[in-house]
């Protein structure tokens, strides 16, 4: 009995397995509205056999996007295109789909990858940036207009209203972007926030911002749709967040009404250095699960069915949430379920690849 394909209840969200895609961003979508490309992106990892797909970093303000390219939730049109696209992949698919809110604050206004992944240049159409304090990323890089309160009244406001809009499009769950140097995030992290108000210094100033966005959005989403957080389990720097910050942070956000929190980490400065050994975050996302009792989910360089296995055989976290994998193998789960004698839902075209197309009998035949 695998305890990777053992199902999970989170909220009222039942699932059938642990697997989890991970938010994946693809610069694709024209002033933050999905494309065709996202129809046939996430419509291919719909049925990845992963019981949930979580829609990239989704701006809730046009300011909010790292790139051009991002994808939004902070107009009508945005909200249509996001529809359009969510509603086929869930007839078509056998997921569910959850949705990564988030505001990239000083890192937004920066080139899509391929073409340098930096701060976008004069001719570039750059935009202002805001951030807890008027702190660079790294060297050239926007320096951050520091928010006022009525900034950050703006912000909330904006995170609220696009959690309606996604519930409106359907989605099962809600995730937070709290990680990654993104704005909530760049609050929490002492690197980058360097206020000496209400936001700035202490732990408890620093949540203070995320902690109100995170009880706003959970006035409008219903107890039964999970509502989480990616979090930052390690800075990675001297003077940075650690994983006993992490335990806090996570037992904060439980008590502001989170469900669970995906332990991720790194990306405060330009110039941090992400650990790149297997798991890298597993033992953190043990720690957070075990001491601020809240489920997670690991994520970073988990790539192996025997490996993901463990994970949540030994209990260091609730779910897997993988990247890099479903891209390389778009049906990683097919292969893990085969590699563990579990079975997943394909959809009923696909039904002749399975346990038979593998037995001994088949394969003489
Ligand atoms: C193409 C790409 C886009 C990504 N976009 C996001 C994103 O929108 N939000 C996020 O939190 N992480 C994003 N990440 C990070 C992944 O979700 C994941 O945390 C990271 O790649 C480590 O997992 P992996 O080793 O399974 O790839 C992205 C990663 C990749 C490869």
């Amino acid at each position: 009995m695998s305890a990777l394909f053992s199902p999970i209840k989170l909220a009222g969200l039942e699932l059938p397995n642990r697997l989890v895609v991970s938010p994946m961003c693809q610069y694709s979508a024209d002033d933050g509205s999905a494309s065709d490309w996202h129809m046939m992106h996430l419509g291919m990892l719909a049925n990845s056999g992963a019981a949930l797909v979580i829609v990239e970093a989704t701006g809730v303000e046009r300011r909010g996007r790292i790139t051009h390219g991002c994808l939004g939730l902070y107009s009508d049109d945005n909200e249509l295109a996001l529809a359009r696209v969510i509603q086929q992949c869930r007839r078509r698919g056998t997921a569910k789909f959850g949705i990564q809110l988030a505001h990239a604050g000083r890192k937004a206004s920066a080139q899509k990858p391929w073409d340098g992944g930096v701060a976008l240049t004069k001719g570039q159409d750059p935009w202002p940036t805001i951030g807890p304090s008027a702190v660079t990323y790294g060297e050239n890089w926007h320096t951050p207009a520091m928010m006022t309160e009525a900034d950050m009244t703006c912000v909330c406001d904006a995170f609220v209203s696009s959690a309606k809009r996604a519930l409106r499009i359907g989605f099962d769950e809600i995730e937070l972007h709290m990680s990654h140097g993104y704005l909530l995030h760049s609050f929490m992290s002492p690197i980058s926030n360097m206020r000496t108000d209400a936001f700035g210094g202490t732990m408890d100033n620093r949540l203070k911002f995320p902690l109100e966005v995170a009880r706003a959005v959970r006035t409008v989403v219903p107890k039964n749709v999970p509502l989480g957080a990616r979090i930052t389990g390690s800075d990675w720097r001297q003077g940075g967040l650690t994983p006993d910050d992490a335990v806090t942070i996570a037992k904060s956000l439980k008590a502001a009404g989170i469900d669970f929190v995906c332990v991720s980490s790194g990306a405060i400065t330009f110039d941090t250095r992400t650990p790149t050994e297997p798991g890298y975050n597993v033992a953190i996302s043990e720690k957070v699960r075990r001491e601020a009792g809240i489920p997670t989910r690991a994520v970073g360089l988990i790539f192996k069915p025997q490996q993901a296995e463990a994970i949540i055989a030994e209990g260091q976290a609730d779910q897997i949430a993988m990247a890099r994998a479903f891209l390389d193998d778009p049906h990683w789960a097919w292969h893990a379920a085969k590699a563990l004698g579990a079975e997943v839902l394909r959809p009923q075209q696909y039904l002749r690849v399975g346990p038979k197309l593998w037995a001994p009998a088949a394969a003489s035949a």
